[in-house]
């Protein structure tokens, strides 16, 4: 897995609210949140979900190793109620248990292969309380959505507050044999001047996450096909995983 410019880099980092809104899985996970004493945020990004929660969740860990990503979390209002740790999902142990664990934001999707998706799922097991729940998010591999992240249908304006109107789009391209996605992020300036990064995603399917959950010590208890709750089905565009320990 090579590190992601588009997090690791803070030029691109900066991009990253201004180009992703607030979105349903958030909504979904903060109602979760709602009575937990603890909520673990892997993959944590600028840190919204765990800064937002974390006004009436006690103790909330949000944790991602890259630290352009840290940094705009910290200084982010709210900021300084959560714990924020750099370190990768697959391998981190914190020694501490949740109500709660979350990957939000297709985290999912960065761990690339079998080995690393289970890795991350005994993340998941190793973190949960004895009665807590973990959910995330993995775009269905049927729909192939990602079809859609071309120049011509990606093209999108950011506000920026110091750089002015930035132009914005993405393109992409899929390994057949591995089905692994790569896809290019470009935010170009109005002085002319283009920000890039390339971003590696896997697309699991239900299968196989079923499988690796098992195998982590999981239990999924609802399988979802949206964040409005519906059940997990081939059409749909998600596939969420809510479960607990085994
Ligand atoms: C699409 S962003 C999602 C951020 C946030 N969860 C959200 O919903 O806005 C993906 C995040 O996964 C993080 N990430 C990449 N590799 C990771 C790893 N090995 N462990 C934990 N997080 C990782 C990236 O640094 C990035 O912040």
């Amino acid at each position: 897995m090579r590190d992601d410019r588009l997090y690791n880099d803070a030029d691109l980092a900066q991009f990253y609210d201004l180009d992703n809104d607030w979105s349903d899985d958030l909504s979904f996970c903060r109602q979760l949140a709602q009575g937990c004493g603890s909520v673990l945020d892997l993959g944590c990004g600028t840190g919204r979900f765990a800064a937002d929660i974390a006004v009436t969740v006690e103790r909330v860990v949000g944790a991602d190793p890259a630290r352009p990503m840290l940094d705009i979390a910290r200084n982010r209002p709210g900021g300084e109620r959560v714990q924020w740790v750099e370190a990768d999902a697959k391998t981190m142990r914190l020694g501490a248990v949740f109500d709660l664990v979350v990957l939000t934001g297709h985290v999912f999707q960065v761990f690339l292969t079998r080995a690393d998706r289970l890795a991350v799922l005994k993340t998941i097991a190793a973190h949960l309380a004895p009665e807590g729940r973990f959910v995330f998010d993995s775009r269905n591999p049927a729909l192939t959505e990602w079809r859609e992240w071309t120049p011509a249908l990606s093209q999108r304006e950011i506000d920026h507050p110091r750089l002015g109107t930035v132009a914005s789009w993405n393109d992409v391209r899929c390994d057949e044999r591995s089905g692994i996605v790569t896809y290019e992020t470009f935010y170009r300036t109005a002085d002319g001047h283009t920000f890039q990064a390339a971003s590696d995603l896997a697309f699991a399917s239900r299968a196989e996450i079923a499988e690796l959950a098992e195998e982590a010590g999981l239990v999924v208890e609802r399988w979802l096909g949206d964040w409005h709750g519906a059940p997990c089905d081939e059409g749909l565009s998600e596939i969420i995983p809510v479960g607990r320990l085994g």
